[in-house]
């Protein structure tokens, strides 16, 4: 049975203490919460969970093998330090920290300590998103060309980060993970209509190894909820829509360009004459039910007691965040292409 003990339940704490109180070998012995009125929230839903104010008390509690942290962006490296400084595993939510700088700095210390540390990127666990790297892994979708995600809704505005590093993560770490790789470069813009100085609407394309593009738009000022991903291959083209009741669709779609480098073409023909276009059938697989923070949850528990890392680890964590600080760059400097080599140099110097 592994204790636990959850820092923050505001917004989104309440989901990763429903997931972890629900787990048979994983007791929520503590949350910590600096508000009065979110700690009578964990009282009176969970009876069996201690709601304290002080962080102090929790680690001084030798019972306490890990931490969840469900805070505000601005206080995960901090929050997760003292908890690793503390012989602690920890489950730190997204964005894992806000600089490759903080990311390193408790990654070395769960390393030196023998500590798992994860990060909650939900959607490398959601079941569409595994089912569509495994259609990818089996080559069905042949080359894949581009793909696009958009994460739009009216809301929640947040005042301590920009839609960018409130949304993008998602995204960001589900390109990383389909693709297998990590963007090299990336260009950015964006615009602040509610607050000076955070942007509510951001685009950003991130360029991956062997010319893929990936293209990203979040928003918290659209009328649509939209939650989508489009993939596009050589062979096959994908839609991953999380708000729809069939959340994956696979199409065998596309357009052939045979002999493309080989045949001439008579010169009164134009080169489009030679595209053969495909349109069959669209496959709607059906998905596992199973909800992405509960395995998110079983993981860490699992991880911890296998001695081995998460599928959300700390280098997963740490190429999120440096491609969100390179796409803040190019936020500001005027959309510049950003190589992540530049970010990545200036972290370790
Ligand atoms: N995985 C997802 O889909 C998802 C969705 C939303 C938010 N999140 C992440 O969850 C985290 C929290 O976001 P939120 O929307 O719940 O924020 P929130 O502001 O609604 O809640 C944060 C809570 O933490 C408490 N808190 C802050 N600092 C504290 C401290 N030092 N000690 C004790 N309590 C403290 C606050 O009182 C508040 O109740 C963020 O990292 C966010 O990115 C993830």
């Amino acid at each position: 049975m592994l204790t636990l003990a959850q820092i923050g339940c505001g917004y989104w704490g309440p989901n990763l203490l429903r997931n972890f109180s629900a787990q048979p070998d994983a007791r929520v012995k503590y949350v910590v919460e600096a508000s009065a009125e979110r700690r009578r929230y964990v009282r009176d839903n969970y009876p069996q969970t201690e709601a304290v104010e002080s962080l102090d008390a929790v680690l001084a509690d030798s019972a306490v093998q890990a931490i969840v942290l469900a805070t505000p962006a601005a206080t995960h490296a901090e929050l997760a330090r003292r908890a690793l400084a503390a012989g602690r595993h920890v489950f730190v939510e997204k964005p894992l920290a806000r600089t490759i700088g903080e990311v390193d700095e408790i990654d070395a210390l769960a390393r030196a300590r023998g500590l798992t540390l994860m990060v909650g990127h939900t959607f490398l666990y959601n079941p569409a998103v595994l089912a569509l790297k495994e259609v990818i892994a089996r080559g069905e979708l042949g080359r894949i060309y581009y793909l696009y995600a958009q994460r739009l809704n009216l809301g929640v505005v947040r005042a301590d980060v920009n839609a960018l590093w409130n949304l993008a993560p998602h995204d960001i770490s589900i390109f990383n993970f389909l693709l297998d790789a990590a963007p090299v470069a990336v260009t950015a813009q964006g615009a602040d209509f509610l607050q000076p100085g955070v942007e509510d609407i951001v685009f950003a394309t991130f360029e991956y190894p062997g010319g893929v593009r990936a293209n990203l738009q979040v928003s918290w000022l659209d009328p649509q909820k939209v939650r989508k991903v489009t993939l596009v291959g050589s062979r096959r083209m994908v839609v991953y829509d999380d708000v729809a009741e069939e959340k994956l669709a696979i199409y065998d779609k596309g357009i052939d360009a045979p002999g493309r480098d080989h045949v001439a073409l008579p010169f009164d023909q134009p080169d489009t004459a030679r595209l053969v276009y495909r349109s069959g059938a669209v496959q709607r697989p059906k998905l596992p039910t199973t909800e992405p923070l509960h395995a998110a949850a079983r993981d860490f528990i699992e991880a911890i007691r296998d001695r081995r890392p998460p599928r959300a680890d700390a280098a997963g964590g740490r190429a999120v965040v440096a491609a969100l600080q390179a796409a803040t760059l190019s936020l500001r400097e005027n959309s510049r292409r950003v190589q992540l080599e530049e970010i990545l140099r200036a972290s370790a110097s």
